[in-house]
């Protein structure tokens, strides 16, 4: 969209975060400007950006609030997680593969790390301009990327925090571990 920038959704944001609304209003607020953003992603998205790395996921740090409240990144591969915020997710380039996973254990209390049951569910491929998001409490479980066989997807990641730890899970053996999540500045 003509006119747009980073400077202008980044405002929004932080507008939104200071309404201190609850995770699914604030998701319904910036899906729309996510995809404003997505529009002129080529403006603002550096080789620096874009790094990845063959043997993990790659994260690569757009944007973080001074006071922790926001954080923007763009990302390649990722584990199996959750993420302890609100999220928007919007694709930029190539098609994102994203799998669900449910939690079916009866008791899913937030702080256990272990007998977490997971059944795999759907998937949904999110073509460049698809925006998705979600909220917590209770989280959502998925694995994002694209297999190796298919062309890499870029896409952009807004949290509700500045996003430096989240629990990987463990399918197998049920239990997850709460993990720094590396990133890339630039
Ligand atoms: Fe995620």
């Amino acid at each position: 969209m003509t006119g747009y920038s980073l400077s202008r959704f980044l405002e929004e944001c932080g507008n939104a975060a200071a309404d201190n609304e609850v995770p699914a209003d604030t998701v319904l607020r910036l899906a729309v400007p996510m995809q404003r953003l997505l529009s002129v992603a080529a403006d603002f998205l550096k080789p620096s950006h874009l790094r990845s790395d063959p043997s993990h996921y790659a994260r690569n740090l757009v944007y973080a609030a001074e006071d922790g409240s926001l954080s923007l990144f763009a990302l390649v591969w990722t584990p199996v997680h959750d993420h302890g915020s609100w999220g928007i997710v919007g694709v930029h380039e190539g098609v994102l593969e994203e799998r669900a996973y449910m939690r079916v254990d009866a008791d899913p209390l937030p702080d256990r790390n272990h007998g977490i049951a997971l059944q795999r569910g759907g998937l949904v491929l999110l073509s460049p301009d698809s925006v998705t998001t979600f909220v917590p409490n209770p989280d959502h479980i998925h694995v994002t990327g694209v297999p190796e066989d298919r062309p890499r997807a870029v896409s952009l990641h807004l949290y509700g925090r500045m996003m430096d730890r989240f629990y990987a899970y463990d399918v197998a053996a049920g239990t997850r571990e709460l993990i720094a999540a590396p990133h890339f500045e630039s």
